[in-house]
Order: structure tokens, then C-alpha cells, then sequence
């Protein structure tokens, strides 16, 4: 098991690249399987979650084939089963059911099970998929779809879930009509979804705001693609730059997507300059750090993927601020973790109390889910002393490169192999 050192104190200073989004490229990988023809797609991160997408597209028969950040899919799928052992490798791999049941009109996927950050039931997607004409079952863990045809539908989703919106926009692509998806995810991983079932010959109206009509077909060609920058991991490096007292132009991003982090880090005493593809972060070290309550909401609110992150950052605030999880039901597991450092906070409901003015000193910990262990690198930057980090595995799931980036930004973090 790999382990990450930091030795803290090293303000940021330089450019950092942001690959392609970890969370588009998922949906945009599994809505490969509506069609058998060849389909490239650009800006893919090396990622451990991509490679268990690949090789569950190579389960269902699809030729895979990496070129260094392009993937060329292509070929007929053959299985409609998509067997536990594969799905609990990640959660998102439940993204396979929308496409295997428009395809097959019938699936078999196991359910995902929870994770370290909550139940994560998948009853908005079951929903969904009856309300399209499938007869849905549950036994033995797994999800038993059948339908002798789909039908065009209008649906509302009772929370605007990222996954159950994906998975409605895949199924409705091959369904002959209108259906209409009320109360859908705005996120723009959601947008870029949209644009590609386009280009592979779906019309879809409405992406990004609350209501997706989507004009199915019943048969889709390929389509080459470029999946857009990971806004999580824009904000992170924003937040790397902040904590550490740097200076630091985030490359290869989407300004926009990450207005919510960008207007709380102002808030918080940093400048903050947008160009049109970068962001320019200073301040920090000499001036204080305001203190900056933050409660997640779904886009474009402030992510909760990058809730741990700020919370690393209000631990060296000059004050109280509270952190509000609005989305998941556990999702704090990094406080034990922070606290290691010598941060006060405490967790109380869904709400964690920093009391900020910490000075962090090093101390060994453990990554206990992928966010949560990009608050833990981020507090090893400041900490005092050489933070050891265990469970890295977890961060290879969503950051790429991650000691490559931070190194070339002056930190002194390496990886050491147990
Ligand atoms: C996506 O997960 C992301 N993953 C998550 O990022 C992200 O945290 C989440 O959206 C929220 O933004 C990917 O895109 C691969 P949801 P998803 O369905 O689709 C409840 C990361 O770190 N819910 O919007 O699973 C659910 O329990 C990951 O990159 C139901 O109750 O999120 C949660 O409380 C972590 N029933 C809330 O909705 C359902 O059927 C949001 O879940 C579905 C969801």
C-alpha cells in the first residue's frame, strides 16, 4: 500500500494543469454502449476509476483502446448482466444499467451498496426507469429489468440526483420520442453529457437548467469527443494555492464552473483574477484568512466535493466558521482525520464548528474516501513537520498526477510504496 509524504511550509508558486473531469468522463464512457460504432473520446484522465470503466466496457464486449489521454471504443456489447464483483469496484458503474436496458430492453446490474460517505440508495433511478416502461425488480442484490418496449415518458426526479439524471438522459436517448425529465442535475457534467448523446444523433434540449427534454432514436451513431476540465479538481488547486500561502495560475479550467469556491475564497481575504481558460489565486501567509461559513448545495451551489477541502482550509482561518453537508449523510469522515493535525473542530448534526487560529503540525493519517484525502494533503501542505498519509489508493480514484502537479508547484511531496 502506497504511502504520501509531505514535508508542510512551502508556499505554492506557479502553473498548475487541470485534467479532464473524472465525473464527465464516467457517463460519457458508459454512453458508449448505445451504439456499436467506434466512438473516440479526448481529455480522459488517468484515473483508477477510468480504468475500472474500461475494463467494464471490455466485459460487455466493447474493443478499448488508450492512446495517451484519447480512448477509442468501438465494437457490438454481447452480455446484459453486470455482475457484482465489477459494480462494487465503483459506484458509478450503476451507469451501465440506463444503457444496457435501452440496448437490450432488459438488465441485470448489481446494486452498488453504500460507501464510506453514505447509503447511497439508487431508488430515483428504479423509479425512473418504470416510469419508461420497464418492469424493475430487486432479489439477490441485484436490479431485474424487463420490458417488452420503453416508452416515451414525462419524469420528476424527487432530488435532482447527478447519477439518476444521467442515467434517464442514456435510457430516453434510445426510446423513439419525446420524454421530458423535470427536476433534473445542473451540474456541468450533466451539460456535457447532453452534448455528447447530441453528437452521437440525440436532440436534447434544456441541459444545465431544470427541466431535460430528450428526442430518443432507435438507432445512434459514433462520435468523437472531448470531455471538459474537472472543475473538483480546479477548486482543490485553488485551495492548495490558498492554504499555502502561494501564488499559484490554475491552467485548462472553466472560470465559470467554479464561481461559487471563487467567490468564498474572496470572501475569505484571497484574490482571485478570472481569465477566460485560467485562474490566478494570491494572498494567504501574511494576510489572515477570514473565516468563510459554507453549506453544499447541488450545482451551482457550493460542491460537496470540495466540502473537506474548504474545511481543511477554515482549520488556519482567523476564527469560528461552520461547514454545512447538505447533500450526504456522512461525509465527514476527514474531521477525526484534521483533528490529528491539531485542529479545532467539532461535529455537530450535519453541521462540523471550526474553530479555526490552528497552527497544524504533522501527524500520520488515513485517507478514508477520495475528497477526504484531498483535505488531508492539503493540511499536510501547511503542516508543521512531515505528514505521512496512508490509504492513498483512495486519491488515485481522482486526482491526476497529483504529487507531479503539487511538486512542480514547490511542494516537497513524494510517494513511497510499503
Ligand atoms: C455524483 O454522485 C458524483 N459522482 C459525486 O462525486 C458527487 O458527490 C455527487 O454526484 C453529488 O454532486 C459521479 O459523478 C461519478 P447523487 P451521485 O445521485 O450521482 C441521494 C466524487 O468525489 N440519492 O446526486 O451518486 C444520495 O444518497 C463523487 O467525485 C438518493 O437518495 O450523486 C445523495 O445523498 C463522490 N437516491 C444525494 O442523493 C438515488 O436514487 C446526491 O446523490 C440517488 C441519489
Amino acid at each position: 500500500m502506497d504511502k504520501i509524504i509531505i514535508e508542510g511550509g512551502h508556499n505554492l508558486k506557479g502553473v498548475v494543469r487541470i485534467s479532464g473531469s473524472k465525473n464527465a468522463a464516467l457517463p460519457v464512457l458508459f454512453s458508449t454502449l448505445l451504439t456499436d460504432d467506434k466512438c473516440l473520446i479526448a481529455n480522459v484522465p488517468d484515473l483508477k476509476d477510468i480504468d475500472a470503466t474500461l475494463e467494464l466496457l471490455e466485459f460487455f464486449g466493447k474493443k478499448v483502446k488508450r492512446v495517451k489521454d484519447t480512448i477509442e471504443i468501438s465494437g457490438k456489447i454481447a452480455s446484459v448482466i453486470a455482475p457484482y464483483e465489477l459494480i462494487k469496484r465503483m459506484r458509478a458503474s450503476f451507469l451501465v444499467s440506463g444503457p444496457l436496458l435501452a440496448r437490450f430492453k432488459k438488465a441485470r446490474v448489481a446494486l452498488p451498496g453504500g460507501c464510506a460517505i453514505g447509503v447511497r440508495p439508487v431508488d430515483i433511478h428504479l423509479e425512473g426507469f418504470s416510469k419508461l416502461g420497464a418492469d424493475v425488480k430487486v432479489e439477490k442484490g441485484y436490479v431485474v429489468m424487463d420490458s417488452r418496449n420503453l416508452k416515451p415518458a414525462y419524469l420528476h426526479l424527487r432530488f435532482p440526483s447527478v447519477g439518476a439524471t444521467e442515467n434517464m438522459m442514456m435510457t430516453a436517448s434510445l426510446i423513439d420520442g419525446r420524454t421530458v425529465i423535470h427536476n433534473v442535475a445542473h451540474e456541468p457534467e450533466i451539460v456535457d453529457l447532453a452534448d455528447f448523446l447530441s453528437k452521437l444523433g440525440v436532440k436534447i434540449q434544456g441541459a444545465g437548467t431544470d427541466t431535460v427534454t430528450v428526442h430518443g432514436r432507435n438507432k445512434l451513431h459514433g462520435a468523437c469527443h472531448r470531455v471538459i476540465p474537472d472543475r473538483i479538481e480546479t477548486g482543490t488547486y485553488l485551495i492548495a494555492g490558498a492554504i499555502s500561502g502561494g501564488n499559484i495560475v490554475v491552467d485548462d479550467c472553466i472560470p465559470e464552473d467554479v464561481k461559487t469556491v471563487i467567490s468564498k475564497l474572496i470572501c475569505a481575504g484571497f484574490k482571485v483574477k478570472r481569465e477566460n481558460n485560467s485562474i490566478h489565486i494570491t494572498g494567504g501567509r501574511g494576510n489572515k484568512i477570514k473565516p468563510v461559513n459554507v453549506t453544499t448545495e447541488t450545482y451551482p451551489g457550493f460542491p460537496t466535493d470540495l466540502q473537506a477541502q474548504w474545511m481543511a482550509l477554515m482549520c488556519i482561518a482567523d476564527g469560528r466558521s461552520v461547514v454545512r453537508e447538505n447533500i450526504f449523510e456522512n461525509r465527514f469522515l476527514h474531521v477525526g482525520e484534521l483533528q490529528r493535525f491539531g485542529a479545532k473542530l467539532r461535529i455537530k448534526g450535519d453541521s462540523v464548528i471550526i474553530e479555526g487560529k490552528s497552527k497544524l503540525s504533522s501527524a500520520p493519517v488515513m485517507v478514508s474516501d477520495l475528497r477526504a484525502g484531498a483535505a488531508l494533503v492539503l493540511a499536510g501542505l501547511v503542516a508543521e513537520g512531515k505528514t505521512v498519509i496512508s490509504r492513498v489508493y483512495h486519491l488515485d480514484r481522482g486526482y491526476e498526477h497529483l504529487e507531479k502537479k503539487l511538486q512542480k508547484l514547490g511542494a516537497k511531496i513524494h510517494r513511497i510504496s510499503d
